[in-house]
């Protein structure tokens, strides 16, 4: 641990083990958070360099294929664009294999960002010298580029076990905008692949917001210069608010609800004995889960049993 604060490590890593603690989380709430989640980044994102989209057309457009009057065609396509890479990403953590950030990968996920608003570099490097507005830094030469690349490939191998994953996946963003291996988009896939990473690690989407971008600038000069403290723990904080509203919105929610407990305590709460619940359970009758050697349920899940034995009796007797 080099660059991330003390404090907001401990912090972070609590509330993820809070909200896996949370877990099997409630399929549809955690379904529209992700939702929520992605509409924010998509409009963040993309408003970050210049999208004229408000958060509210981003989701008309997203979600139910509106055109805005007045707002260009490329502010579309670019909000469907990044919305179709983002759902990409969720696919490869869903399926749970760690993706290896290759030169390829990259690539792929710059031209799923770009397809549709500039077809001819989507995916490719650039072929000659370009500027970052706003920033003191010169990136490497177009012909160095590929070099580069191999480069930062190294350092990820030799690096991924030593830092954070909250260091690893913010140093990883910085290192590659430096480079700006692409005419245009590099924010946005740097940005995605830094997301990539922390949702592997269960995280939720740590996003960069519009009204940030100053501060984004300045901390990546930093950056630039040598000072990656910054920038780390930006993006760490980014990262904890995520979590404080994935926590807030499902805690209350589960608990209230549903309390998994022992077959044993819940016995004690119901007309049966844990060995019974433990043979519904084993059966498939009971809703329940495992967890390690002991099956866990809830009172109310043993209630909602209760209820629908009852009615088919009925409808068995009618
Ligand atoms: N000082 C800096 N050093 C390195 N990278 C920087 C610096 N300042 C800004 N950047 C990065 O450059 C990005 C802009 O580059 P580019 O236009 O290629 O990306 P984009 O995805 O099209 O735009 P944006 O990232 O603004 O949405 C910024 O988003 C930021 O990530
Ligand atoms: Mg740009």
């Amino acid at each position: 641990m080099k660059y991330l604060n003390k404090n907001l490590q401990s912090r972070t890593e609590r509330k993820l083990k809070e909200l896996n603690k949370l877990r099997p989380l409630p399929f549809s709430a955690v379904k529209k958070l992700q939702e929520q989640f992605q509409i924010e980044m998509t409009y963040n994102s993309n408003a970050i360099e210049g999208n004229s989209l408000t958060l509210k057309e981003t989701f008309l457009v997203i979600n139910e294929g509106i055109t805005i009057k007045g707002k260009p065609l490329k502010d579309h396509l670019e909000a469907k664009n990044h919305q179709e890479a983002l759902e990409y990403l969720y696919d490869l953590v869903e399926k749970g294999k760690k993706q290896t950030i290759s030169e390829y990968f990259l690539r792929n996920l710059h031209k799923l960002i770009m397809q549709e608003t500039d077809k001819e570099w989507a995916g490719k490097y650039r072929n000659s010298n370009v500027i970052i507005v706003g920033a003191d830094h010169i990136p490497p030469d177009a012909i160095d580029i590929p070099n580069e690349m191999e480069k930062l490939r190294k350092w990820m191998e030799q690096n991924k076990r030593k830092l954070h994953i909250i260091e690893l996946a913010a140093l990883i963003h910085h290192k590659l905008v430096n480079i700006h291996p692409f005419f245009d988009g590099n924010g946005r896939t740097a940005r995605l692949v830094m997301n990539l990473l922390l949702m592997q690690e269960g995280y939720p989407l740590a996003i960069v917001l519009k009204n940030d971008r100053k501060k984004y600038y300045r901390f990546l000069n930093q950056a630039d210069k040598g000072n990656l403290i910054p920038f780390v723990n930006f993006i760490a904080q980014s990262l904890e608010h995520s979590l404080d509203i994935y926590l807030k919105s499902l805690t209350p929610f589960s608990q209230k609800r549903e309390t998994f407990l022992s077959l044993s305590e819940i016995s004690k709460q119901t007309p049966y004995s844990s060995k019974y619940l433990n043979l519904l359970a084993r059966q498939g009758k009971l809703e329940a889960h495992k967890q390690g050697r002991n099956w866990l349920t809830t009172k109310e899940a043993v209630e909602r049993y209760i209820k629908d034995r009852k009615r088919n009796r009925k409808i068995n007797s009618n």
